[in-house]
């Protein structure tokens, strides 16, 4: 599994954990990542079972497992959620956050962890990590109906969740070169998933503002430089949901 720093400020740092191409075929690939700032950690989108040893040697690797204060989740989806007792297992403290829309159904998976969960209103909330302000923001319906993304105003990078992803192969390239060609493997991934045009428009507007550096999404490349304009003009027009 590969393991890259994308991001390096004084103590401040984002590191990418994701393609292994060891994992079983039909696994569709995603994307972890690590944030640690001032010696505070925070995994975003932890990843499935199956992945869950690879993943956990890649952060232990980084950090010691007391310095992850929080595990943030973008919506409730196996590839997303389904470690997530086996986190709380190494790392009992650490909080859970993720919309309240889906705090009860997730509990199904272990009720000892209800304690840790934080129940994230529509409207967003801040996670302080080492003293600074991680941001989520609503990205509701998109595709899910409690969904947020991550946005880490210092850095400047906004982490996506599934806006962005699509069924890549293992061995492809950490940051989107060919726009146009991954725009084709996005394309059919966003149509089916994202059920709403409008949600997709107010999410676009809101993240045009911010003006990111990068967008780490949970599947795929990242969008980096040019790329970050290319996509938000591209996810603008896309239509999604038809029937
Ligand atoms: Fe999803
Ligand atoms: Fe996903």
């Amino acid at each position: 599994m590969r393991t890259e720093v994308i991001f390096e400020e004084k103590d401040h740092r984002w590191t990418f954990i994701g393609r292994d191409p060891q994992k079983a075929n039909k696994l569709f690939d995603t994307n972890q990542y690590l944030i640690t700032i001032n010696g505070e950690s925070l995994i975003t989108d932890p990843g499935g079972a199956e992945i869950f040893p690879l993943v956990m040697k890649n952060v232990c690797n980084e950090i010691h497992l007391e310095q992850v204060k929080a595990i943030f989740c973008t919506h409730q989806d196996p590839d997303i959620i389904s470690a997530i007792s086996l986190w709380l297992s190494i790392c009992p403290n650490a909080k859970i956050y993720m919309s309240y829309v889906w705090t009860s159904f997730v509990s199904h998976y272990e009720t000892d962890f209800i304690d840790n969960i934080i129940h994230v209103p529509d409207k967003g909330i801040d996670i302080l990590i080492g003293g600074k302000a991680l941001t989520l923001l609503p990205a509701h319906f998109l595709h899910d109906s409690g969904n947020f993304s991550l946005h880490d105003k210092q850095a400047n990078i906004l982490f996506s969740g599934d806006l962005g992803g699509g069924f890549m192969p293992t061995d492809y390239p950490l940051y989107v070169d060919d726009f146009e060609s991954h725009s084709k493997i996005m394309a059919p991934f966003h149509q089916r998933i994202m059920p709403s045009n409008e949600a997709l428009a107010r999410w676009v507007k809101m993240v045009k503002r911010l003006n990111p550096k990068m967008i780490c999404p949970q599947h795929g490349g990242i969008f980096k430089d040019d790329k970050v304009a290319m996509f938000l003009d591209w996810l603008e027009i896309l239509e999604v949901g038809i029937y």
